[in-house]
């Protein structure tokens, strides 16, 4: 079992990754002296696993209460968030009771926000059971649901008291979500870390197999990389920008499809165009254009996006240097590895990348 801790000052917390980490939830909770523990699922995840960590949490003698809301992101609403908070009210979820937020980044986003405002704030572990939850959201404390037209519009940063990721649970996954994931796993890589690119070109055959062995060390250094930035900015001012590599375009894609991407499949394709017009611009040799492209390839990334054009994306891309949402800094790769923040990239640029991409 793999091992990293999220130094967020004031109160760093333990990210256990491995095969079987679902037994540690029990001791954790225990350890955190809980008067009770409430975990939110999906109806989907709750099918596999909220008996395994209901049981276990019982076991070692921690109340356990269980709700499951439906799957999917349009749990991410101030009516589902209602529905959590009256469960835990009507559990009697005290100061000292703690969330156990056990899904993907759908549940981890709502439960987390529903234990950020719960009595003005309760302690939650995350249990991400998404590859994706597991390399990103569960890890820096962004919670939140959606507004009626602003995604991610209403939320809080609270950091988790503790994260557990245990790889047995990807068993389960439906093989597009599992897919998907290495949008976030590849933009790591190249935009931070060049021994995992070289991990992931060579490690294929495992990790499309699942395999834990093979799954332990690149999921957790992921979480090593995030943590890093977390640590050194929080509430995303500077360097957490970094992991907004391949999101500019990518952000575009999901919003002119209505959310219909995949978000990992959305931001393999913004690193796609941002890969490109680093290289038309003269900030990367072209070998990483088909570098990238061979390993998101490799993971059928970004695969069949939904119906939208260049046109559609194009204008979901903020580029208005004085327009209300402020400059856009691109983050561009320089090298597998390096991706550097704060590029301005000419609107013709864009366009034309764009349209070579899509139809
Ligand atoms: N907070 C952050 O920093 C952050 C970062 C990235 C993404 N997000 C958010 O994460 C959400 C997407 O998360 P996601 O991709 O994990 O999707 P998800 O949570 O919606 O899960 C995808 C599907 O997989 C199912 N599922 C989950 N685990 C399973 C398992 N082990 N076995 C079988 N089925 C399982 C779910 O029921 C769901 O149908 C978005 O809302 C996005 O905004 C948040
Ligand atoms: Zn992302």
């Amino acid at each position: 079992m793999a091992r990293v801790t999220v130094e967020v000052p004031g109160r760093p917390y333990p990210v256990l990754v491995g095969r079987g980490a679902l037994q540690e939830v029990p001791r954790l909770v225990r350890e955190m002296r809980a008067s009770a523990a409430a975990v939110v699922t999906d109806t989907t995840v709750a099918e596999h696993w909220a008996g395994a960590v209901s049981g276990g949490l019982t076991g070692a003698g921690v109340r356990a209460v269980v709700h499951a809301v439906e799957p999917g992101e349009q749990a991410k609403t101030l009516r589902v968030l209602g529905r959590v908070l009256d469960f835990l009210e009507d559990s009697a979820i005290d100061r000292q009771g703690v969330v156990v937020a056990l899904g993907g980044g759908t549940v981890g986003d709502l439960a987390g926000f529903a234990a950020a405002v719960w009595l003005r704030g309760v302690r939650y572990v995350q249990v991400p059971t998404t590859l994706l939850a597991m390399v990103d959201s569960s890890v820096g404390g962004k919670t939140g649901v959606n507004g009626a037209r602003t995604k991610n519009g209403i939320g809080a940063f609270w950091q988790p008291a503790a994260v557990v990721a245990d790889l047995a649970v990807l068993s389960t996954l439906a093989e597009d979500d599992y897919r998907a994931a290495f949008g976030e796993i590849v933009k790591y890589a190249v935009a931070m870390d060049g021994d995992l690119g070289a991990r992931l070109e060579a490690g294929l055959d495992g990790l499309l197999a699942r395999s834990s062995t093979a799954l332990e060390p690149v999921v957790a250094r992921c979480v090593e990389l995030k943590a890093g930035v977390v640590a050194a900015d929080e509430r995303e001012g500077g360097p957490r920008q970094i992991l907004n590599y391949g999101h500019t375009v990518g952000h575009a894609l999901e919003s002119a499809s209505g959310y219909a991407a995949a978000h990992g499949r959305a931001v393999a394709f913004g690193m796609e165009a941002a890969v490109r017009i680093a290289a038309e611009m003269g900030l990367c040799p072209a070998s990483l254009v088909s570098r990238q492209d061979a390993l998101l390839e490799a993971f059928a990334l970004p695969g069949a996006l939904p119906v939208t054009s260049a046109d559609a994306v194009l204008a979901a891309v903020p580029r208005d240097k004085k327009s209300r949402a402020g400059s856009v800094r691109w983050v561009l790769p320089r090298e597998m590895g390096r991706a550097q923040v704060g590029f301005e990239v000419p609107p013709d640029v864009v366009a034309g990348v764009v349209r070579s991409l899509l139809p």
